[in-house]
């Protein structure tokens, strides 16, 4: 298993280092790990000129599945479009043709006390988010800035093909057969063509699974329902940008957007894993990031990649037990736990594997 490492920006290559140690465990045990780092995003740019430099594209195709850092910080912002960091991530998901993006959001029964909302709420919360992410109105033509009328007018256009939505429309029912065979399907055909386009695909396609319940529910509300009442929910499929928000919505259910994990997987299960959060500037360098949503990405890749159900439990599973011995990095600290560093994080995770 060939696996392309991209540590990005920021706290990428310190939270990386934590879910490598981990894959080094498992090689010392016999697992057949290959390993080999490139940049990508502002290091990418740093390194060659470009966010996605060429080598690390082509050693990305070469591999079997890709562990991800974080992208971005503030001394790439003032970058034309093109260089900037973010755009090495949004051209290596589409090269890859990476268009499901599973963003699950958990809540460890520990940490309810981080998630902002009162505990019976999020209690036990266990929710997927399949988010299409190579279409939208992030790559639909045409986009741009020009003069109209004498005045600035920006445009990007929301455009799905009915191949887009059927393909992740097939995932996210398969996602929902494993679960609780509930699949909300999120959208605004209140308003929007394409999202009408999009729930008349959705709909043909639950012809072929008869026992997934498909319901239908517009972004807004959508948005409202996570927050009031998350546990009506047990998979969502949605839109590339509709699906952005959302799941950082969801992500703060569980606490902290540093335990999340999330997938993007092309036709073939290969896959790049990532935690959801981004490279957090304020906090790069102070060995202080929570490594756990990038070990729990390894856990993923386990699962959905190399199909090893057993391994990605027992990841799982080990970080269940550092959690649940109390160990906490300073975004999930609370009092009466023991605030350890990312570096100590990743070390308890090895031990407890
Ligand atoms: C995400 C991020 C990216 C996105 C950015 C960094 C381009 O917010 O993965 O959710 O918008 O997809
Ligand atoms: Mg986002």
């Amino acid at each position: 298993m060939k696996i392309a490492v991209l540590p990005g920006d920021g706290i990428g290559p310190e939270i990386v280092a934590q879910a490598v140690k981990v894959l080094e465990v498992l090689r010392a045990e016999g697992a057949k790990i290959e390993m080999e780092t490139a940049p990508i995003g502002g290091a990418g740019y740093d390194a060659a000129g470009d966010p996605l430099p060429d080598a690390t594209l082509k050693l990305s195709r070469e591999a079997d599945a890709v562990l991800l850092g974080a992208v971005g910080g503030p001394q790439y912002d003032a970058l034309d479009r093109p260089l900037r960091p973010e755009r090495g991530l949004l051209r290596i998901r589409k090269e890859l043709n990476l268009f499901a993006n599973l963003r699950p959001a958990l809540l460890y029964p520990e940490l309810a006390s981080a998630s902002s909302l009162k505990p019976d709420v999020v209690s036990n919360l266990d929710l997927m988010i399949v988010r299409e992410l190579t279409g939208d109105v992030y790559f639909g033509q045409p986009r741009g800035i020009e003069v109209r009328n004498g005045e600035r007018v920006g445009f990007n256009t929301m455009l799905y093909a009915e191949s887009e939505v059927r393909r992740v429309a097939h995932v996210a029912f398969g996602i929902a057969m494993k679960r609780g065979k509930k699949l909300c399907s999120v959208d605004k055909a209140n308003v929007l063509e394409c999202s009408e386009l999009w729930k008349e695909v959705m709909i043909e396609v639950s012809k072929d699974y008869p026992e997934v319940e498909l319901s239908h529910m517009y972004v807004d509300n959508a948005a409202m329902q996570l927050i009031r009442a998350p546990k009506q929910f047990d998979t969502m499929v949605t839109g590339n940008i509709f699906g952005d928000i959302l799941s950082d919505a969801a992500s703060m259910l569980s606490g902290s957007i540093g335990m999340l994990p999330s997938a993007s997987l092309d036709e073939n299960n290969k896959g790049m894993f990532e935690p959801i959060h981004g490279s957090a500037p304020d906090i790069t360098g102070k060995n202080m990031a929570n490594p756990l949503a990038t070990i729990l990405s390894v856990a993923m890749m386990y699962r959905y990649t190399f199909a090893d159900l057993a391994t990605a439990d027992r990841i799982e599973n080990a970080v269940k037990n550092v959690i649940s011995q109390g160990l906490r990095t300073s975004d999930i600290w609370t009092d009466g736990t023991q605030k350890v560093s990312c570096s100590e994080m990743g070390d308890a995770v090895v031990k407890a594997l």
